[in-house]
């Protein structure tokens, strides 16, 4: 069977990656290879490196290790690699401090987390990222740790390495005991990190502040053998297996950290300051760890505000995670939102996820002092499309206009808990745009942290959001009848051509059918140049132009078509469209349609369902909507 091959497969790659010998073949290893004894915040930016930076032509720098998974955070993770894990690589400052990410609910936070937790166990298994510790040692700890303090700058220098932190007390004691002090036999490993192993992978969850026990973080009194060793100084009668011990040379995540009590805080600030901890009745014990907690704005903000934690927010680094302000972004979250939960047998028409992200997107946006800008142009500007009269540097201005832009707003998860709600409700097979904004209004009332002047504010994006699905609605279904009338479309094309030419050439044109000669048809060359704007005095120049073109692929051999001109084409579809206008007004508004309306409509409707991905309910409701719309 498939997959117990699978899983025989998966344990002799691990087999394979498993390794031991003595800390003499390791020194030797380190030889040759130093970055095996990186720091594991070093190890972190490498593991974040190795998968890939982009750099695009504005020298934005995207990480392909997060930006596979995270949607619309470029920036923020731009910074947050820069300025945390890039400087505690090299060893500044900024390593002795723990990672507090700080953003809204549901921006993402845990999921970075989650990303360099998975990114790590993965990464202890391929050569780049291998690391090795003591056998045995219950913090799998750096084996350069057995060094002597006195030989270490020696040692240092021969290895090109530098060697931090010391022996810890188990080990120290069997290098006694076991080895008789030769370093040189102590077994060595390879270590594979794994959160279910409780190896370099580690998350604290404080509990009810009362009962819960430093020991969860630093390890406590073995009671089995305590009898035994006699002393609660000996480490046989300790149990090193706090979250820190465990999580030594990778990552732990502290979750609720700014609500977690005070005594559990004052460890973690030697420890970060110092590299080391303190645990039971022992000598510090040195950690080589990412500390990654997370926090919301408002929890943040008291902590701050209370003067006693001010030793600790000196070694706290807050980085921003705000929510994604870019509505294709949006729509790619919802897209994997979607995909992860019961939600993908039903069918999320088109354009229904975009409208929704127009909501959330505008519901974080913060108003602009900019002369002449407004929430709907802010919002395309972020979302990279032109709009007349702002360039690229504008982006930069608003971006820069207000520093907590994207903190507060709809959360991704609101918006897909609307979405399968109507959905159970409805038994909908199908939910279009319209359904979801429906939804998405009706769950504002419920909505824990929204004021009333918020609701007012958010009701209005909504019908902002919902005019907006109107335009690309009608497109839409411009489209499909176009689309249906690609031979009238070249039709009219043709026609215009040949007027164009007579026109351009002083000549006259010959009627098909009676051979009569005629005046080149004024007329109608303006109802298809008046749809794009152009004006009678331009008009003459614009005629010239498409000659040129017509020549110009005369000359190359290429035939002059339909697609061969961006201007010429959209003229004609519209000029097609507002022809069809009163068509498509009637035979979607009608109730009972004639045969000859109903052959329209069936066409149209197999073209968005063909070629615009619809499926026949919400083909047949745009056609309607459209209809309505239309007719108003
Ligand atoms: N920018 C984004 N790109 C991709 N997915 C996102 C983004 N923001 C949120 N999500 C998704 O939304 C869900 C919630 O995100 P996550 O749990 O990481 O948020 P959080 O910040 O930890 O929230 P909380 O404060 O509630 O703990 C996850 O499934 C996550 O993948
Ligand atoms: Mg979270
Ligand atoms: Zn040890
Ligand atoms: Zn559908």
């Amino acid at each position: 069977m498939d997959i117990l091959k699978r899983i025989a497969e998966k344990r002799e790659r691990e087999e394979k990656l498993a390794w031991e010998g003595t800390f003499g073949e390791y020194i030797e290893m380190v030889r040759e290879r130093p970055e095996l004894a990186q720091t594991a915040h070093s190890r972190v930016f490498n593991m974040i490196a190795d998968a890939g930076i982009e750099k695009d032509d504005n020298g934005k720098t995207r990480y392909l290790f997060f930006s596979r998974e995270l949607f619309g955070l470029d920036r923020a993770i731009e910074r947050l690699v820069e300025e945390y894990f890039h400087s505690a690589a090299r060893r500044l400052d900024v390593r002795k401090r723990i990672l507090l990410l700080m953003g809204p609910v549901s921006g993402g936070k845990s999921t970075i987390v989650t990303l360099l937790k998975r990114g790590l166990e993965q990464y202890s298994r391929t050569d780049a990222g291998a690391l090795y510790g003591i056998k045995g040692c219950p913090m799998q700890e750096e084996p350069l740790h057995l060094i002597p303090q006195s030989m270490r700058p020696e040692v240092e220098k021969e290895l090109g390495v530098r060697i931090e932190g010391n022996l810890c007390p188990a080990c120290r004691l069997r290098l006694k005991e076991e080895y008789g002090g030769r370093i040189e036999d102590v077994p060595v490993e390879r270590v594979l990190m794994s959160e279910d192993d409780r190896r370099g992978v580690g998350t604290f969850s404080p509990s009810d502040p009362k009962s819960q026990d430093i020991a969860d973080l630093t390890g406590s009194i073995d009671f089995s053998t305590i009898t035994e060793y006699g002393s609660e100084s000996d480490p046989r009668a300790y149990r090193f297996d706090g979250e820190l011990n465990k999580a030594n040379r990778g990552l732990m995540e502290f979750q609720e950290m700014l609500k977690c009590d005070e005594k559990f805080l004052w460890n973690l600030l030697s420890l970060t300051q110092e590299g080391n901890f303190k645990a039971g009745r022992f000598a510090l014990i040195s950690a080589d760890e990412l500390i990654v907690a997370h926090t919301n704005e408002a929890e943040y903000k008291s902590f701050i505000a209370n003067k006693k934690n001010e030793a600790l927010q000196s070694r706290i680094i807050v980085m921003p995670i705000p929510y994604n302000l870019q509505v294709t972004e949006e729509e790619k979250i919802y897209e994997k939102l979607v995909r992860q939960s019961d939600l993908s047998h039903v069918h999320l028409a088109p354009h229904a996820l975009h409208t929704a992200a127009i909501f959330s997107i505008l519901t974080r946006m913060k108003d602009s002092k900019k002369q002449g800008m407004d929430l709907v142009k802010k919002m395309r500007l972020y979302d990279g499309k032109s709009v007349d009269g702002y360039k690229e540097a504008d982006v930069e201005e608003l971006q820069n206009e207000h520093l907590d832009e994207g903190m507060s707003g709809i959360d991704p998860r609101y918006v897909i808990n609307r979405i399968s709600s109507a959905m159970i409700r409805t038994e909908a097979h199908c939910l279009n745009a319209l359904d979801i904004l429906r939804a998405i209004k009706n769950g504002l009332d419920q909505h824990p942290s929204i004021s009333k002047d918020e609701r007012e504010r958010y009701l209005n994006f909504i019908s902002i959001s919902r005019k907006e699905y109107d335009e690309l609605a009608k497109k839409e279904v411009q489209k499909a009848f176009v689309y249906s009338y690609d031979e009238s479309a070249k039709t009219l094309m043709d026609n215009y051509l040949d007027n164009v030419e007579a026109y351009c050439n002083w000549t006259k044109i010959k009627d098909p059918l009676t051979g009569e000669e005629l005046d080149p048809d004024e007329k109608l060359m303006r109802s298809i140049e008046e749809q794009i704007g152009i004006s009678e005095n331009a008009k003459k120049a614009f005629r010239e132009e498409i000659l040129i073109r017509i020549s110009a692929y005369a000359r190359k051999g290429k035939k002059f078509d339909y697609n061969s001109h961006d201007r010429l084409r959209e003229a004609i579809q519209k000029k097609l469209f507002a022809d069809l206008k009163d068509v498509v007004k009637i035979t979607t508004s009608t109730k009972t349609p004639d045969e000859n309306q109903l052959k329209k409509i069936n066409e149209v409707t197999a073209t968005l369902i063909d070629k615009y991905g619809y499926c026949p309910t919400c083909a047949n409701d745009l056609l309607r909507y459209v209809g309505s719309l239309l007719n108003r």
